[in-house]
């Protein structure tokens, strides 16, 4: 039988729901969303940690397992949808975002948690970090153990998610990932390792702070623009721009860059090896595609350092934007956002500059 702390209180949900919804005068207002990942997981057995399946659990029961959550806020629940992240999509986040817009415009929320999986939590809190219209916090949250599992990191971290989207605190910080004690911000966050649970890091740009006893401890912030302060507004789109990444290694050809384009692309990520460097076959390709209108961005496969302007391509003669230090999943998310205000590769890489 699982002893875990998610499938222990599973039966009881309903009855630990109701008092959890229950408003305590003094405690600010928070809003979990749920979209399924790991913290929503269950294994075989306690001690399946990998090989299990993502995404089965309810946000109410999510809620009901940890009833420590009554002490840091009022908690509502939604689930806004129930997926693997790795099936993260363009709808999907156009969804999330409107929900998040909606829901901080009203006076009676005062932070949103969305618990997620972590495969692409730092692509989808950086799309928040762009479109997100409010300086209230937004913390997305994730585990990297199923909710069945012994040691499950879940109820800890929503705990913490909690307590920091709470938190005067981390009012104006941009979105945030909290997992492992720790807190992230949405730009330089990334994941360092397919299984332990301190895999998130911000690596060289650093992380924000920890989460001490349930209470947000910030050291840092980042320079870049984010939510209330970017220029991007979604709420009347119903779909992005079509952009991919085309991965650089030894032997590189065509091959992805014009089936992707075959395929409708208005934009290219490129993800090219050191500083964003291109291969005497893929340079001229690329060159003759944004000739042809296809908004090109240089990238680089490596997770450390800018790609510089005229460093490693003659930018300016081929008209080309550089990332900077976003990695290319975050570049292409950059890209299709700034292909829904501009097509002017000036205004583009003054964007990848911002934020
Ligand atoms: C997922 O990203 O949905 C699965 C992996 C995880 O949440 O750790």
């Amino acid at each position: 039988m699982l002893v875990t702390k998610f499938a222990r209180v599973g039966f009881t949900a309903a009855a630990l729901c109701t008092a959890v919804l229950a408003q305590a005068a003094g405690l600010p207002n928070v809003t979990i969303l749920a979209t399924g990942g790991t913290i929503a997981g269950t294994g075989a057995t306690s001690t399946t940690t990998v090989g299990y399946t993502a995404a089965k659990i309810g946000v109410e029961k999510l809620i009901a397992a940890v009833p420590e959550l009554q002490k840091v806020a009022n908690v509502k629940g939604e689930q806004v949808f129930q997926i693997a992240s790795e099936n993260m999509n363009n709808d999907y986040w156009l969804k999330l975002a409107k929900r998040v817009n909606e829901l901080l415009a009203q006076k009676d929320v005062d932070g949103i948690v969305i618990t997620h999986g972590t495969d692409t939590i730092e692509e989808t809190a950086y799309f928040l970090n762009l479109v997100v219209k409010s300086k209230k916090p937004v913390v997305i949250v994730g585990a990297m153990r199923p909710a069945t599992a012994l040691s499950a990191d879940g109820p800890i971290n929503l705990y913490n998610a909690v307590a920091t989207a709470g938190s005067p605190d981390a009012v104006g910080r941009g979105v945030l990932v909290a997992l492992n004690d720790e807190i992230q911000g949405a730009r330089d966050v990334t994941k360092t390792n397919t299984m332990t649970a301190n895999t998130f890091r911000s690596p060289e740009l650093g992380s924000l702070g920890y989460i001490v006893s349930g209470k947000p401890v910030f050291y840092r912030a980042s320079t870049k623009k984010n939510t209330a302060d970017t220029e991007f507004d979604v709420s009347k789109l119903d779909k992005l721009p079509a952009v991919d990444i085309a991965f650089g290694a030894a032997n590189a050809n065509n091959i992805a860059i014009d089936a992707f384009v075959a395929a409708g692309d208005v934009g290219i990520v490129y993800a090219g090896t050191g500083d964003g460097s291109l291969s005497s076959v893929v340079r001229p390709r690329l060159t003759e595609l944004r000739k042809q209108g296809l908004y090109i961005v240089r990238s680089s496969r490596i997770s450390n350092g800018p790609v510089v302007r005229n460093g490693e391509n003659d930018d300016d003669a081929t008209d080309f934007v550089v990332s900077d230090t976003l990695s290319p999943q975050k570049a292409r998310i950059l890209l299709m956002l700034a292909l829904t205000k501009t097509k002017d590769t000036k205004e583009i890489q003054r964007m990848f500059y911002t934020y």
